[in-house]
């Protein structure tokens, strides 16, 4: 039967509703076996990106085992720097190594311009996976936020604290608003394409928000998240698509992330009750497990996962979600059980 209005766009509109719509962070990936599978068939990782065919697999797997509320896009954030000529390759055990990483401001400014048509790629995974899935199934597509993309591309790989990031800031900061102002229009082209190749949800993922201190996650990263929402939102193709925002352990108040005219917020676990309260109504809210539960006896898992059920049950919009994602580590049967247990709550 075809629903025209799932549950997971329900919520997204603040309806309150008695179950909510449920999906994960990281939903396809290595804690799978059927992932692994797929995996081990490719040296490196954005090879495996760049087949559409198998990203709409990727991204099926999830709602197969589990029968989840909505799809996200199987890519990754990286597709833009690689597309800036970056060229990023993903190390085993090492993660992401850019080999032209962002060391000067001439480097910035010597960045060739973003031509949206060198990530077709992932416009065409996007049409194959909306085709594959179920109507009442939405789709996410996604991008990093500039803050996030600007730090990997400056990093040029993961790093705990960005040291090599955080000195290129202070010492080239109109360099740094160059750069993230040259990734928050690639990120409007990028997620405008996805719209119109089938993505119904915008997730944007901040995910080292958590190494800026306020003032910097305001000047580095917010501004240019508000930047692109109002974009999104003054645009004919992307006026109408939801836009959820993860930002990872930010420096600031629920307040200020609701000020980014975000449709819904997705909250890290360690988000205060206070703050939690103060969002409530005014937009849709997601999260907020820590993932780490996941490791825990199905007892453990129930009632953390009822406590944050509890907390909810009352706001208009609650879509169940993690903090952050889902790791290697965790056994996908932990996982379905907590998406029965949430059904049933
Ligand atoms: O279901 C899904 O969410 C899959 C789609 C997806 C991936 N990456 C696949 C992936 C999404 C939405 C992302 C986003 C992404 N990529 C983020 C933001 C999300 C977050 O968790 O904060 C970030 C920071 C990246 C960058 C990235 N991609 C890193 C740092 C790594 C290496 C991680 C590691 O532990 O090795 C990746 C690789 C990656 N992206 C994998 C997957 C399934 C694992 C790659 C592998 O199989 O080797």
């Amino acid at each position: 039967m075809i629903n025209s209005n799932p549950l997971f766009l329900k919520a997204l509109k603040r309806e309150q509703l008695s179950t909510p719509p449920i999906w994960y962070m990281r939903q396809a990936g290595r804690y799978m076996p059927e992932y692994r599978k797929i995996r081990s068939k490719f040296k490196n990782f954005l090879d495996m990106c760049k087949d559409p065919e198998v990203c709409c697999e990727l991204a099926l797997q999830p709602i197969e085992a589990f029968s989840l509320d909505a799809a996200i896009l199987f890519s990754d954030i990286l597709t833009i720097p690689d597309a800036l000529g970056l060229k990023v390759k993903f190390v085993e055990k090492e993660g992401p190594i850019f080999e032209n990483p962002i060391k000067s401001v001439d480097d910035v400014n010597n960045l060739i311009p973003f031509d949206p048509e060198k990530l077709s790629y992932v416009y065409k995974a996007v049409t194959n996976i909306k085709n594959a899935l179920p109507s009442y199934i939405p789709l996410i597509g996604f991008c990093g936020s500039p803050w996030t993309l600007a730090a990997y591309s400056i990093e040029g790989r993961s790093s705990k604290s960005f040291d090599k990031t955080i000195k290129f800031i202070m010492n080239n900061m109109d360099g740094a608003h160059l750069l993230l102002s040259r990734l928050t229009d690639a990120c409007f082209l990028y997620l405008r394409k996805q719209v119109q190749a089938g993505a119904d949800v915008i997730q944007i993922f901040d995910s080292w928000a958590n190494i800026l201190d306020n003032k910097q996650l305001n000047n580095l990263s917010l501004n240019y998240i508000k930047s692109l929402i109002i974009a999104l939102k003054q645009d004919p193709v992307t006026s109408k698509t939801p836009i959820i925002l993860f930002a990872r352990e930010p420096s600031c108040d629920s307040k200020t992330l609701i000020e980014t005219s975000a449709d819904c917020i997705s909250l890290y676990w360690s988000m205060n009750d206070f703050d939690i309260d103060i969002a409530r109504g005014k937009t849709a809210l997601q999260g907020n497990l820590d993932p780490k539960i996941l490791l825990e006896s199905e007892e453990v898992i129930k009632n953390e996962a009822y406590k944050i059920l509890d907390r909810f049950k009352d706001f208009p919009g609650y879509i169940f979600n993690l903090g952050h994602g889902l790791t290697p580590d965790i056994n996908p049967e932990k996982v379905k059980y907590l998406t029965e247990i949430v059904r049933e709550f």
